[in-house]
């Protein structure tokens, strides 16, 4: 990890983590438009956050896509959340867009539409820069944030990265505040999100291919896959509850289970004579774009 990312993460910028259920008490839900363009995995999980959080009034909320089925879905969920087919429709008079479509649609998507200087635009695409953005909105100096959720998203736990471009300490706080309710956020600079990219939102894939080969050594040992799910599940919870600790080091977490002479050192011994780490890092630098 560059020594950049690892100041900025040192800081305390990582967003408290929100617990699910949500606050007995809500506060005032803000009163502004927001736009969801795209129902696919990131938008129609976007929408269902903000729907279920306590920072945008569900009426608010409106999201387009092209085919009817997922728009059906979400209207379904949360009757009162707006859908349409037309891009524009969602876009005129939202305070937030949130652009959700793949990033080879992002060019003609926001070409076709009419954007104020005023909007911020959110772009969920990956790998296209702010600079790329810049052109393809009325002006270059329009207010903009780049996010990147993991799939986590889904169920309000992502790890959510976030860099902006003329945005005001008010945006700031809005989108923060927004995205908080869907899991953690960090703030970093753009060319960092490549890198922190390959932890967090390639690095969900990378623990389920370890989840995986878990379950499958199980299955040799006896267990049954679904059992063998479930041990692998909690036990990953518990790492991860564990490093949240203010001075979680996981060096130390392997050595308070490897005691000397014992059975896991084997283990631990053995996943670094089979190159278990060096894959782990060159899986993290091969997904770098
Ligand atoms: N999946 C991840 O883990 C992840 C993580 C971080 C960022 N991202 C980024 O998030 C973006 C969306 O990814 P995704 O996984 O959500 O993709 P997805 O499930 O395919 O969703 C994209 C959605 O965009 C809709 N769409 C297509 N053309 C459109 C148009 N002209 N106007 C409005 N909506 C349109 C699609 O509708 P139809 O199905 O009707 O065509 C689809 O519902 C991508 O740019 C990706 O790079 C993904």
């Amino acid at each position: 990890m560059q020594a950049n990312i690892r100041n900025q993460l040192r800081i305390p910028c990582i967003s408290k983590q929100k617990d699910i259920p949500l606050p007995h008490n809500p506060k005032q839900k803000t009163r502004m438009k927001i736009a969801i363009i795209g129902a696919g995995n990131m938008g129609g999980a976007i929408a269902r956050g903000l729907a279920l959080g306590q920072t945008i009034d569900t009426k608010d909320i409106y999201v387009s896509n092209p085919s009817q089925p997922k728009l059906d879905k979400l209207k379904e969920e949360f009757p009162d959340i707006n859908v349409t087919n037309d891009n524009q429709e969602a876009v005129t008079g939202a305070e937030y867009i949130y652009l959700a479509v793949k990033p080879w649609l992002v060019k003609p998507v926001l070409h076709a539409l009419k954007l104020r200087k005023s909007q911020v635009l959110v772009s969920v695409a990956a790998a296209v820069s702010f600079e790329e953005l810049a052109h393809y909105v009325p002006d270059k100096d329009m207010a903009m944030f780049r996010i990147v959720p993991n799939t986590a998203i889904r169920i309000r736990q992502s790890m959510t990265l976030i860099a902006e471009r003329n945005t005001s300490g008010e945006q700031h706080r809005t989108l923060t505040d927004m995205l908080d309710e869907m899991g953690k956020t960090i703030y970093i600079e753009e060319k960092n999100i490549a890198a922190a990219t390959a932890l967090c939102s390639c690095g969900i894939a990378y623990v389920m291919k370890y989840v995986q080969a878990c379950v499958q050594a199980g299955i040799e040992l006896g267990i049954r896959p679904s059992d063998g799910k479930d041990l692998v599940a909690q036990t990953l919870k518990g790492a991860a509850l564990m490093l949240e600790a203010p001075d979680a080091n996981p060096a130390k977490e392997i050595e308070a289970v490897c005691t000397p002479g014992g059975y896991t050192i084997r283990g631990i011994n053995q996943l670094d004579h089979d190159g278990f780490p060096s894959a782990i890092i060159n899986a993290m630098k091969a997904c770098m774009y």
